[in-house]
């Protein structure tokens, strides 16, 4: 038994952040910012709307592209680091908003940029076990709520959306492996200071909780990581770099994804890029990619892709996928 990708979705909120409109409330410019990192514009919610929101067009869009009603759904994982609520997670709301089946599981994976990753390795291993038929796997984020206007180095990066799958079991491989992994070495180089640890009076949740980043380690990091991770997926397969038709990487910065595609010796045409137009989305950046490739036709059944990412925590994974 295997899984394998039978729908697509994606959601961007309305409101559009160019980097000219950045440059008006902070020292930058769109030069810089289109050079450092290839980001030219990114959205951002309103205050009304919320990951949990956005999550909902992105799923019903996946589960209509595959042929099913929410109802056919007996599992939801959901990557996020910007949950509705502290609890109940992020998949049991939006499995009651979707009208999923009542008594499926349904749960959230932190794991910061890879979080769709991780989600999607799990609900692999559901369907192989056969504990479920039909997993709708998310990713979505609201990280313009925690990041810090003011911060040059993380506010021209980060941007909000949704994307999702549904993965169905299968007697022909889809997701052919999955590999995560996590270095708690180096949690101190992205991370959020919003939580309840320590320093937190009882009682209290203040506000003003931001990202705060080393850029320039977390890059190198980032690098060396997925240049290895993306190594570990052929090799689990036993496959070459030249049997890849696509790379549907996490839109970090063009620079990261540049330094992948040569290790991989896959020409940038073979890539799909959304860094441009959503900046970097988090758990939401890889299946926001899948969709855009999906849906604009590039990305056909039978090719062979890989999925990567890599984030705070740090954590890093990667997905060879028959689509
Ligand atoms: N506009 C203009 N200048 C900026 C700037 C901005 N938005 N942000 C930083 N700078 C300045 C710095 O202050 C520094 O100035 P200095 O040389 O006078 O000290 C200079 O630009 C270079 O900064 P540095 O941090 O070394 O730049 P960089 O080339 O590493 O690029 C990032 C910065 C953040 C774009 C880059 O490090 C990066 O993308 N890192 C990975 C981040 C990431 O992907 N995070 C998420 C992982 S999931």
């Amino acid at each position: 038994m295997y899984s394998r990708i039978a729908g697509t979705g994606g959601y961007l909120p309305q409101q559009v952040v160019s980097n000219s409109d950045l440059e008006k409330v902070m020292e930058t410019s769109d030069a810089w910012i289109r050079e450092r990192t290839g980001i030219v514009r990114r959205r951002r919610v309103g205050a009304e709307e919320s990951t949990v929101d956005m999550a909902e067009h992105a799923a019903r869009a996946a589960i209509a592209a595959a042929g099913l009603k929410p109802e056919d759904i007996d599992l939801i994982a959901f990557g996020t680091v910007t949950p509705d609520l502290i609890f109940p997670n992020s998949a049991v709301l939006l499995q009651a908003r979707l009208g999923c089946k009542r008594g499926c599981p349904a749960f959230s994976m932190e794991a910061a940029c890879s979080g769709f990753i991780y989600a999607l390795s799990v609900a692999d291993k559901f369907i192989r076990a056969g504990e479920a038929k039909h997993a709708l796997v998310v990713g979505a984020e609201t990280l313009s709520r925690i990041t810090d206007p003011a911060d040059r180095t993380t506010a021209i990066l980060f941007g909000d959306g949704a994307g999702a799958v549904v993965l169905s079991a299968s007697a022909d491989p889809g997701i052919l492996s999955t590999h995560v992994h996590a270095d708690g070495a180096h949690a101190d180089l992205l991370y959020c200071t919003g939580g309840l640890g320590r320093g937190k009076a009882p009682g209290t949740m203040p506000p003003g909780d931001f990202i705060r980043m080393a850029g320039s380690e977390v890059f190198k990091l980032a690098v060396t990581r997925l240049g290895q991770v993306v190594e570990e997926a052929l090799a689990a397969n036993g496959l070459e770099k030249n049997a890849l038709d696509w790379l549907v990487p996490h839109q970090a910065n063009m620079r990261i994804i540049q330094a992948t595609a040569r290790k991989l010796d896959l020409p940038m045409e073979r890539v799909i890029l959304t860094i441009e137009e959503h900046g970097n989305t988090s758990s939401a950046s890889v299946p926001l990619a899948l969709d855009a490739g999906v849906r604009d036709g590039r990305i056909k059944r039978g090719e062979l892709l890989l999925l990567e990412a890599f984030g705070g925590g740090i954590t890093w994974g990667a997905a060879l996928v028959r689509y």
